[in-house]
């Protein structure tokens, strides 16, 4: 992008860090984990619906432990009134901020009338946020799009923001990519369409009071600190999953956090286990990628994939194993 356009009202020192919504992917333990690599981000829920929250039980779909904050709930609905009773449980829950997905493409959610396609009906969007700040008093914000289908150009995506923003949502997160809502499955909808920074970083000039966080494709520091000065902040998606330690790049470089020892990670992670009642695999497939790039990593992510099935394991000794190939002298990968 052009450097003339950078944003003076952006904080390029101290931006806002997060880490996105990803369904079967961020739930309590994998933001237990993220935690600990990353003090400053705002970690997300998985998109939770409506419908779930309503009939549902909330211990199971909403708990999660205190070490998290700040946390925010990700609805996913379209009915003012069923989203601001959720909105209100989320709050009572201790939860920090409530974002309402606009982003996802699927056929269910559609089916739902929620997610992307929420994007052709703006007034309809503001009318679920009204609901929702009329009723909680903390943040309520918007995850978008820039477009759905053949609605792609900028000013589409203004009349979105401005008709959400009149009702006094200040905060986007935009995934710089249009969604197709017919023919792609969303992980194609989160490859194929192009990427367009620069139709993100056009808002946060014409919007400079809204906050704007850019998320889609930052995979490296490099590329953040391109970007950041348009942008209030950056959310991060797949490659906080798949490639968590970048999370302590991103916190040293602009927090100055020194980047932690893996192994102390695992180790938390250990009394972290200890202390949950389910399967010890269900917070450690959340970890396999801690060691990626570095030496023994396949065979650590193998450990925690396969040992951590066998009845009656205690996770110390599945850790201790996994971290053994790090040992000095232990060349096998
Ligand atoms: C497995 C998976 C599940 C996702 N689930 C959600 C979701 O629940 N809500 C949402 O807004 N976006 C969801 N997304 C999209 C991400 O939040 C993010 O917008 C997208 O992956 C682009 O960011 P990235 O390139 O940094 O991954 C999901 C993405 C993945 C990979």
């Amino acid at each position: 992008m052009r450097k003339d356009t950078k944003n003076s009202s952006v904080n390029t020192k101290h931006p806002i860090l997060s880490v996105a919504p990803m369904i079967d992917w961020t739930d309590r333990h994998c933001r237990y984990f993220h935690r600990l690599l990353t003090p400053n981000a705002l970690l997300y829920t998985e998109m939770i619906t409506t419908g779930a929250i309503l009939n549902g039980n909330h211990d199971r779909l909403l708990g999660f432990s205190p070490e998290e904050h700040p946390v925010a709930l990700q609805l996913g609905g379209s009915d003012p009134a069923d989203l601001a009773t959720c909105a209100k449980i989320g709050e009572d829950y201790g939860y920090d901020h409530i974002n309402l997905n606009c982003g996802c493409p699927s056929d269910r959610v559609q089916k739902g009338k929620f997610g992307a396609c929420l994007m052709a009906e703006p007034q309809l969007v503001a009318d679920c946020i009204g609901a929702m700040r009329a009723t909680v008093s903390i943040p309520v914000t918007v995850k978008c799009r820039i477009g759905i289908d053949d609605s792609d150009d900028y000013p589409f995506l203004e009349n979105f923001i401005k008709t959400v923003s009149s009702t006094g949502c200040d905060t986007f997160i935009i995934h710089a990519r249009k969604a197709w809502l017919k023919g792609l499955s969303p992980k194609e909808n989160r490859e194929i369409p192009p990427l367009r920074y620069d139709i993100a970083a056009t808002i946060k000039k014409n919007f400079p009071q809204l906050t704007l966080i850019l998320n889609g494709g930052l995979t490296t520091l490099a590329q953040v600190t391109e970007n950041i000065g348009y942008f209030d902040g950056i959310m991060i998606g797949r490659e906080a999953y798949q490639n968590p330690y970048f999370l302590t790049a991103l916190e040293h470089h602009f927090f100055n956090i020194p980047q932690p020892d893996r192994m102390d990670i695992c180790h938390a992670m250990v009394d972290y286990i200890a202390r949950q009642d389910g399967s010890i695999h269900s917070v450690t497939r959340h970890m396999l990628g801690l060691f990626n790039g570095l030496r023994g990593a396949r065979h650590f992510r193998q450990v925690l994939s396969t040992d951590t099935h066998t009845p009656d394991i205690v996770a110390k000794d599945i850790m201790e194993k996994a971290l053994s190939y790090f040992e000095p002298g232990h060349s096998d990968n």
